[in-house]
């Protein structure tokens, strides 16, 4: 599969690198975002990335660009915490890459058969199929409702209890076998597509991970520092949405019966320099179908001090911590 920096240009204007600043890539993947970043300005990268496969990417980048690069292997949500001192901008570029979806052996995919594994980070941790295997038709039904938002989810939950009582579930394929007969095929849409991504971002916290990379960028960045943002999903959006209007002192509800009102709280320790969503453009969608449902924002750090972390922005879905207390 090729793979497209998504929305790169609208990446690059939110980003608007100078000369000497440094520039956080808190999901480098295939290094898309950061060698356009370098190229955009004469400033530096510091690619971070969770998984270990992506070092000789990073490594053929440090032998192009010198010190002008160098990668931390890290989830994002520690970026505070891996020695940087404040910074000029961050990128996030929420979800997994092709080269991930594209590797069967990793266990993203339905479309290739491999162990069920999913974890970004290859190691530590429960894997797809410890969730399949350990966790209750209630839990699994939770997670397949707020993850894939699958309107079968206690269906497909019973079902996969069925399938785990009479023998194991082991690989992609012998998932994707029991979703699509729980499902059948209608539309275009495979029957395990919305399965598959719940295990995913359940397996790899990556809305806990959002959220704390958030507030992680927002401790981290510089006065007048840029953060961008792309996801995928709706409730990614949510949350990066709701985030960066509390940080700009907007508080949420804005309806005709509750309208917005200024949050008396603390300072706004970020301003948003447009407030709706930016998508990518037509000509991009058709270029790259895997773009249609992205959706950018931006934000920009100002002097005030970073607000508490507040966890209960995330929906209440059984945590991967208690899933590993029963493995
Ligand atoms: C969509 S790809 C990024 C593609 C990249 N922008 C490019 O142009 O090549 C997402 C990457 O982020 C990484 N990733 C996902 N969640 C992460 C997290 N919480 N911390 C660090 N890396 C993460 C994945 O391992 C994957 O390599």
């Amino acid at each position: 599969m090729k793979h497209y920096p998504v929305m790169l240009p609208e990446v690059l204007s939110g980003l608007a690198m100078r000369a000497g600043e440094v520039c956080v890539d808190g999901t480098f993947g295939n290094g898309g975002y950061s060698d356009a970043i370098l190229r955009s300005a004469p400033c530096s990268v510091i690619g971070l990335d969770r998984d270990p496969n992506v070092a000789p990417r990073a490594a053929e980048m440090t032998a192009e660009w010198g010190n002008r690069f160098r990668l931390i292997q890290t989830p994002f949500s520690k970026m505070d915490e891996v020695g940087l001192k404040s910074v000029d901008a961050v990128v996030l570029d929420i979800g997994v890459s092709s080269m991930q979806l594209d590797q069967a052996e990793r266990g993203f995919s339905f479309m290739r058969e491999g162990p069920l594994d999913m974890r970004m980070e290859q190691g530590g941790g429960p894997t797809a199929r410890d969730a399949v295997l350990y966790l209750s038709a209630d839990e699994l039904t939770r997670v397949f409702q707020v993850y894939g938002e699958e309107k079968r989810a206690r269906h497909v939950a019973n079902c996969i209890l069925s399938a785990r009582d009479s023998g194991d579930i082991v690989t992609t394929a012998d998932l994707a076998d029991i979703l699509e007969a729980a499902l059948g095929r209608r539309g275009k849409t495979h029957p395990a597509t919305r399965v598959f991504q719940a295990l995913r971002i359940f397996v790899n916290d990556e809305l806990g991970e959002l959220y704390k990379g958030l507030c992680a960028a927002e401790r981290l960045l510089k006065p007048g520092g840029r953060l961008v943002v792309v996801t995928f999903h709706s409730l990614e959006d949510r949350i990066v949405k709701t985030f960066f209007r509390r940080r700009a002192g907007e508080v949420q509800g804005g309806s005709r019966y509750a309208p917005e009102v200024k949050n008396t709280g603390p300072a706004a320790s970020f301003t948003l320099p447009k407030r709706s969503v930016t998508k990518p453009s037509k000509p991009e969608v058709q270029e790259n179908a895997r773009s249609r449902s992205a959706k950018l924002r931006v934000a920009v750090r100002t002097e005030a001090a970073p607000f508490e972390q507040d966890d209960r922005l995330l929906p209440d879905v059984i945590s991967l911590a208690e899933l590993e207390a029963r493995l």
